[in-house]
């Protein structure tokens, strides 16, 4: 056991340091040595890829949050309208579908009863249909029209970490290519962000080594137990998955929220008992995010920030931060889940729990 774990004292947090090569090995699969892209297991052509009005994509749990990153890389990259929705509820929707809708069902184990059932509704609708899957040969991607796989190896961890990241990257190489054929994106530009990508490598590495010094930042609050997490635009998906991670491993009331939205309604349950997460960008939700931070503050919670170095916008604000190396906003999902997966596990073990098996959770769900 103790060899096949490599000195960490569970998979979770193994597999957490894994990341980069998930990432890297998921992007440099899909792309050759000039980096165009390598789609042989799509069996989509580009002329029925130009044909796509509509992406919907689906999934459950950590996959589902990938997905909703997803949203913003083929909007932004490819100019294609993105529904997501967990594929338990999107299959009783009564969807909208049609030859012109592209349907990408998530799941790491390509055994999810929900996704599978969903994604062959969606094909019975006459919607063309693409597996995003780490494991080869799974009954996701038989029933799909086309495969693109995670190489993120094996995830023995019932929470996922590293194969989020591997989705999050074949997303981004997905929503490249599409923008390439709908000529939202020059080849050589297609080209310099399939490079860019492969580059969050090293910086993943470089981050999730950083593990000793967030946990002597924030070692105070881990007995606390009521956590929101907020971020905007595509770091809100992140606040999602960092509160799902916190729930999943450590049993913790914890929300997320669209950092807008808080004074809407979760604001009233701000005071010196609770933890707000959030996630500062370097975007345009810059500002914006600053003072729904003075906002918290002001409410007395306990504020733990996410900032890229060099950031110290938030530094009078919050009780800690948590510093992230800089990179583009359209890559720092990538980064910023880290310091969240690193503290939900913190949490756990904190309080004595196994990371690997949490209780009532299983790793795939084959059930409705
Ligand atoms: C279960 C696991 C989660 C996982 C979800 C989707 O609920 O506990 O960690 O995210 O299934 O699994 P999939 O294999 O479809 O990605």
């Amino acid at each position: 056991q103790d060899a096949v774990l490599d000195g960490f004292a569970s998979y979770y947090e193994m597999e957490l340091h894994q990341s980069a090569e998930a990432l890297y090995d998921t992007v440099s699969a899909l792309m050759d040595g000039n980096r165009a892209p390598v789609i042989d297991q799509l069996r989509i052509d580009a002329y029925e890829l130009a044909r796509v009005r509509k992406v919907v994509i689906i999934g459950c749990g950590t996959s589902y949050h990938a997905g909703l990153v997803g949203r913003y890389l083929v909007e932004h990259l490819a100019r294609v309208p993105v529904e997501v929705d967990v594929a338990s509820e999107y299959r009783y929707r009564d969807p909208i579908l049609d030859a012109d809708t592209l349907v990408i069902g998530i799941s790491q184990s390509g055994e999810s009863l929900e996704t599978i059932t969903a994604l062959r509704d969606c094909q019975v609708n006459g919607a063309r249909t693409i597996a995003i899957t780490n494991v080869i040969g799974s009954q996701l991607s038989r029933v799909a029209d086309g495969v693109l796989y995670t190489r993120a190896g094996p995830e023995i961890s019932v929470a996922s970490t590293k194969t989020h990241l591997a989705q999050i990257g074949a997303l981004a190489m997905f929503a490249i290519y599409l923008g390439e054929i709908k000529g939202t994106l020059y080849p050589d530009e297609a080209k310099r962000r399939r490079q860019e990508l492969a580059e969050m490598a090293p910086l993943i590495r470089t981050t999730v080594e950083r593990e000793g010094i967030w946990r002597g930042v924030v070692e105070q609050y881990l007995l606390l137990d009521r956590f929101f997490f907020i971020g905007r635009n595509l770091l809100y998906p992140v606040a999602m998955e960092g509160a799902l991670k916190m729930k999943e491993l450590s049993y913790i009331a914890a929300e997320a929220y669209p950092a807008g939205e808080l004074k809407h309604g979760p604001i009233a349950m701000l005071d010196e008992q609770a933890v707000v997460v959030a996630l500062l960008g370097d975007d345009r939700l810059h500002d914006k995010m600053l003072s729904n931070l003075e906002e918290v503050r002001a409410r007395g919670a306990k504020l733990i920030v996410v900032a890229p170095d060099g950031d110290q916008s938030a530094d009078d604000l919050a009780d800690a931060v948590l510093r992230v190396p800089p990179c583009l906003a359209l890559h720092a999902p990538l980064l910023m889940v880290l310091p969240l997966q690193v503290l939900a596990g913190w949490m756990a073990k904190v309080r004595g729990l196994d990371l690997d098996k949490p209780r009532n959770l299983a790793k795939t769900v084959t059930v409705e």
